[in-house]
């Protein structure tokens, strides 16, 4: 088990990439810390783990993110491993994106993973070290159109990365990002079409060399392999997970 002994928390991990990447931590033999906005959605994912700490909480408030991190480091007595995973998604043209909807996006992609650094760093730093995985998103290597200002989010979680690898590696801190294209998830529902009807996976596949869109089991086999000691000497690093698209 790679992950033995260890105790990881999961932003946004009642769906999706984060219930996933959860499940298979704790598989490896984490004890998972799970943390979102529905509590009910992250009891649901703690059935699958054995030992899960649940916090809800919205982490774009910078005292709820402080206070999330906290007990959750506190209930298992300290933190290793750190998946920022949860965001929101927005599709908009960039002339037509108005206030609230950017406010939304940055308070959510931008503002949620830098709370969660700033408490977590301490609490990684007090275990002599650990990891930080932000989950980002291709857009923010090369946006789609109606995608802009979401990209500009993720392009932002890109560079929170670097900076975090950047200015604790003298506390034994490694960060690293995942970078993925479309992953089947409740947030790919919400993706359209330039006329507005609901994209359909299996229609987006064509865009893909490999012939699909992704799975979030594939995303948290990623995360693994960065959490675990196998990538002890990889930190700052993206890691684009496309099925081939960006180079299509
Ligand atoms: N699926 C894709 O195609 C894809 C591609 C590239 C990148 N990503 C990124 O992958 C991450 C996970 O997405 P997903 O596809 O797994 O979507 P998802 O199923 O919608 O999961 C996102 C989770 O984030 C939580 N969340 C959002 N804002 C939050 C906040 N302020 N505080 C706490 N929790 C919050 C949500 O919790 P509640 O529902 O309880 O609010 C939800 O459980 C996101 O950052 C997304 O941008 C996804």
């Amino acid at each position: 088990m790679k992950l033995q002994g260890k105790v990881a928390l999961i932003t946004g991990a009642g769906s999706g990439i984060g219930r996933a990447t959860a499940t298979l931590f704790a598989h490896e033999g984490a004890r998972v810390a799970l943390v979102g906005r529905t509590a009910s959605k992250l009891q649901e994912t703690a059935k699958a783990a054995q030992d899960a700490f649940c916090f809800a909480a919205d982490l774009s408030r910078r005292a709820e993110a402080q206070r999330a991190v906290d007990e959750c480091a506190r209930h298992f007595g300290g933190l290793d491993i750190v998946v920022n995973n949860a965001g929101i998604s927005r599709q908009r043209m960039l002339l037509e994106m108005d206030e609230p909807l950017w406010d939304e996006l940055v308070a959510h992609n931008i503002k949620n993973p830098f709370w969660v650094v700033q408490a977590a760093v301490p609490w990684l730093a007090r275990r002599g070290g650990g990891v930080i995985i932000n989950i980002t998103s291709s857009l923010g290597l090369k946006p789609s159109p109606g995608f802009g200002a979401y990209a500009m989010t993720k392009a932002a979680q890109q560079i929170l990365t670097l900076s975090v690898a950047l200015e604790h590696a003298k506390d034994g801190i490694r960060a690293n990002a995942i970078s993925p294209a479309v992953v089947d998830t409740p947030i790919h529902e919400t993706y359209l079409t330039p006329d507005g009807a609901r994209h359909r996976k299996e229609e987006m596949a064509r865009f893909y060399p490999l012939g699909r869109v992704g799975t979030a089991e594939e995303v948290a086999q990623a995360a693994l392999y960065l959490a675990s000691d196998d990538a002890r000497w990889i930190t700052g690093t993206t890691l684009l997970m496309d099925g081939g698209r960006l180079v299509k």
